[in-house]
């Protein structure tokens, strides 16, 4: 390996951290020594956020105080509603989220204090905003009213219902539920890594997440659950699968949502999106997304050896909820606010500045010419 490594920080260790392990051999996922398979069949969104921020389950005392601080502060100050209105409608919900929690820290009675509690309370509040924050602006964006948040719904439950103006099935809201444990934390990815970065300089909570934000958005990144969904509307049926992925792949094409840094087996994830978004298939009467992501599942993994990523088939169980394709990058960050704000906590605690060197390949010694003599 060369002194700049195989470039991208690949399998740099850049600080301890107790907060998630994968075990990319074993195709494993584990937040704070709980294996994500057991999270996703025993608890809630609302209790893995409690579990990332604070280091252990809670009590049911802790639980209880916990979803009525979360539910408390779903709503949205109005004059941030206001910058919503204001921005042009053909605004993308990702460049909307990142402007709302921006602006969310104007309002913000915690904003100036980076001590634990505050930063804690900041967390909760953003990850019960942020579900308001994208809901608000669909509808903005289609002219219709706003939906007040109900404080009796989950956080799952209430972002559909917010969304589209109805109660979501017990099936869609369990959907929705275990995506957004899925997502809550994946150590140091790219939007973490971005998020500790910018804590790292001892800046507060809304500009980690900001920063955060900005990387997930890539299709690299967060972006590629939106290229998947874009993929199956240009193959258009199950019978046209096989042969679009084999041109593809003959193309060289680069297939959303697959292959990963870490994982060097299948993407844990990827399984339960897999089931839920059949289930969801079945419910609705049309598993064509789900066909023809099996179909371009089979064929690059025998063709390439590269497994299913978690943005493989969460999009379909998306798009089955009737959730508009470019609303699927918002809905990770959602849910992995979790995990970023965790982060910041653990980088405040035990801080240095992340600041490594670029090994420098330019010129060094270039004498400067007067403009009027280049
Ligand atoms: C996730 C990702 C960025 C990781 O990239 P990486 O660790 O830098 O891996 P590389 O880009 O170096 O790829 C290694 C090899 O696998 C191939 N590969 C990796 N992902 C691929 C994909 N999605 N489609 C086709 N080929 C892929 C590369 O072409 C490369 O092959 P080569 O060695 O013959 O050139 C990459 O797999 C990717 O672009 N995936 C698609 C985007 C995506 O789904 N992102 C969400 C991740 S959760």
């Amino acid at each position: 390996m060369s002194s700049e490594g195989k470039g991208g920080l690949e399998d740099v260790v850049v600080s301890t951290s107790d907060i998630c392990f994968i075990d990319g051999r074993e195709g494993r996922l584990v937040y704070r020594g709980f294996d994500v398979n057991d999270l996703v069949e025993h608890s809630t969104f609302e209790e893995v956020a409690y579990l990332l921020w604070h280091g252990g389950l809670p009590s049911r005392k802790e639980m209880d105080a916990h979803l009525k601080a979360l539910s408390a502060a779903r709503k949205l100050p109005p004059k941030l509603l206001d910058i919503l209105r204001a921005l042009p409608k053909k605004t993308t919900p990702m460049e909307v989220l990142r402007t709302g929690v921006s602006a969310l820290s104007a309002f913000d009675p915690d904003a100036a204090d980076n001590s634990r509690e505050a930063t804690a309370r900041k967390a909760l509040r953003l990850t019960a905003q942020m579900p308001t924050l994208v809901a608000a602006w669909e509808r903005i964006r289609r002219g219709k009213a706003l939906v007040a948040p109900n404080p009796k719904l989950s956080l799952a439950a209430n972002f559909l219902y917010m969304l589209r103006g109805t109660k979501p099935h017990p099936l869609e809201e369990k959907t929705f539920d275990v995506a957004l444990i899925l997502h809550a934390d994946h150590e140091f990815n790219a939007s973490t890594f971005a998020a500790r970065v910018t804590a790292a300089t001892l800046s507060d909570l809304h500009s980690a997440i900001v920063s955060a934000i900005g990387a997930l958005k890539g299709p690299l990144h967060g972006g590629a659950n939106e290229q998947v969904m874009l993929m199956v509307e240009q193959i258009g049926a199950p019978a046209k699968a096989e042969a679009w992925i084999r041109k593809a792949l003959a193309d060289k094409v680069r297939v959303m949502g697959f292959g990963h840094r870490v994982y060097r087996v299948a993407d844990p994830r990827a399984r339960h999106l897999r089931r839920l978004a059949t289930e969801l298939g079945q419910k609705a009467g049309n598993t064509s997304y789900v066909e023809i992501l099996d179909t371009v599942a089979r064929v690059v993994t025998e063709g390439k050896h590269i497994f299913p990523n978690v943005d493989l088939y969460s999009g379909a169980a998306y798009k089955s909820m009737g959730i508009p394709t470019d609303q699927f990058t918002p809905i990770f960050a959602l849910s992995r606010v979790a995990g970023w704000a965790a982060h910041v906590m653990e980088q405040h605690a035990n801080n240095r500045l992340i600041r490594p060197r670029a090994q420098y390949t330019g010129p060094t010694h270039v004498t400067y010419v007067p403009i009027d003599r280049r």
